[in-house]
Formats: C-alpha cells, structure tokens, sequence
C-alpha cells in the first residue's frame, strides 16, 4: 500500500505564516493543555503549525515519516528541546518509553490514516492518559473541496478521507475505545488565505467578527477534536 507520506512534495503545506499558526492554536487552546511539559505533534509535516507549540512548551517530539520534510524540521526547529522522529506515528507510539501524559496533537492528519492507524493513537491516549488536540479540515465547507481540486500538490484521492471524518463519527470512534471528545470547536471562519492576508494586515478585529460565521456549519475551515479519557479529564480538573 503506497502511504501519504510516500507520494512526494506537498508544496501547500508552505503556504502559510507563523502568525497563522499562532492564529489557529490559540482557537484551539483550553487552560488545561498548561498544565503539560511536553507536546507531541504526529505528522508534523514541515512545520507549518510547529512554531507556538515550540514557543508553549518545553519539550516537543516532531513525528514525521517523509524524510524530506523530517529534514526541513531538523533545519527548522532542532535544539535541547525539540527532538524530529521519521518513524510513523504509530511506530513513535508503539515505542513511547513513558507513562506520563503529554499533549498528543496532530493538524491535518486523521484523514490520511487508516481507521486502524488512528486507533492506535487513542490506544496510546488511553495508556498514557494524554490529552489528544486534532485539527482537520470541514467535511462541511465546499470550499474546502475546491481548495482540494485546485490546489498543486493536493490530490482528491489522498484527501477523500476527510468528508467521511465528520464529528459524528469521531464521536462514534473514540467512544467505541473509550474515549470522550472534552471539546469541540469550528475554527478558522474565513478561508486559510484569506485569513492570513487579515493577520498580516494586522484586521484582527474583522477575523473576530468572522468568528460568528462559524454557526453555519460549512463556514468553518477547520474542526478540533479535544480527546481525553474520563480519568484524564478528572485528573485535569482536580
Ligand atoms: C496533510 S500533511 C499535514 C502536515 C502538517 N501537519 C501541516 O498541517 O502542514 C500530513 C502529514 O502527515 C504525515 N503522515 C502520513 N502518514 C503518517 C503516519 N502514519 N504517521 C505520521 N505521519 C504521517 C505526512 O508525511 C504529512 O507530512
């Protein structure tokens, strides 16, 4: 079977600014998530959501199996802190030493993997009772679709996956393995490009007002997924 991380460059993945990132993280954050020393981020791709979790914590693992990007990430983000893995998420997991919880996250990552390959990361969000924060694109969101249609370096083949990752069944999922989702949210109201043209230009305020788009089901580029164990959400209140 050919894997996403096989089939080459992915040139989109360039496109956008840290300010975006930063942008995006801070839709997804909960004050919990503070109270973690270390972030694992699977997929990482080349690091276009990689600065804020670098800047928010002490320790950050980089899983990225393309070893052309896993290089850009050594270039990019290599120091006492930050470690760049090439093995596949469920290898980096399979082999994780320690029982503390971290922060398990991933940005456009669900959709390319198999129902099996994702139960093994809430098999690891069980084990260690870690807090898994997941972006993905709106199954909702036509433009999204087109995005995908147009885009160099996007094909509709390895994308399919992400109009069947509705909430529902994420929810159907995680609960089947004992999982709950602590939070969800649709982020990102106007389009990726157009959001990064209002942050350079400093409109932070038309991107708030934007915000109230996003009770329309499609008007949202991205949804987060919260998971967490019962345990591990008592553990995070207490
Ligand atoms: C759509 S890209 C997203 C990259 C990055 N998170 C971003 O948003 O720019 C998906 C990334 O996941 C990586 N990937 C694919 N299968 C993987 C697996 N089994 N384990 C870890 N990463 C994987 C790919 O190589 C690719 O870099």
């Amino acid at each position: 079977m050919t894997e996403y991380f096989d089939t080459g460059h992915h040139g989109y993945m360039e496109k956008r600014s840290a300010d975006f990132a930063r942008f995006v993280v801070d839709r997804i954050w909960q004050p919990e998530l503070d109270s973690y020393n270390t972030c694992i981020e699977l997929g990482a791709g080349i690091g276009r959501f990689t600065p804020p979790l670098v800047e928010r914590f002490d320790r950050v693992c980089l899983i990225e199996p393309a070893n052309a990007y896993a290089k850009v990430l050594e270039e990019r983000f290599a120091s006492a802190r930050v470690t760049v893995s090439s093995d596949s998420a469920e290898q980096f997991l399979e082999d994780w030493p320690q029982d503390e919880p971290v922060l398990l996250t991933a940005f456009h990552l669900l959709h390319h993997l198999t129902l099996e390959q994702r139960q093994s990361i809430y098999a690891f969000l069980i084990r260690t009772r870690s807090h898994g924060v997941f972006v993905e694109p709106n199954p909702w969101n036509p433009l999204i679709l087109l995005q995908v249609l147009v885009t160099p370096g996007m094909n509709f083949d390895e994308e399919r996956q992400y109009l069947q990752l509705t909430r529902a069944r994420m929810v159907d999922e995680i609960q089947t393995v004992g999982l709950m989702m602590q939070h969800y949210r649709k982020i990102v109201a106007l389009p990726p490009g157009v959001t990064d043209i209002c942050l350079s230009r400093k409109r932070d305020n038309m991107l708030r007002l934007a915000e109230g788009l996003t009770v329309f089901p499609c008007a949202a580029s991205y949804h987060s997924y919260h998971l967490t164990s019962q345990e591990s959400a008592d553990r995070e209140q207490s």
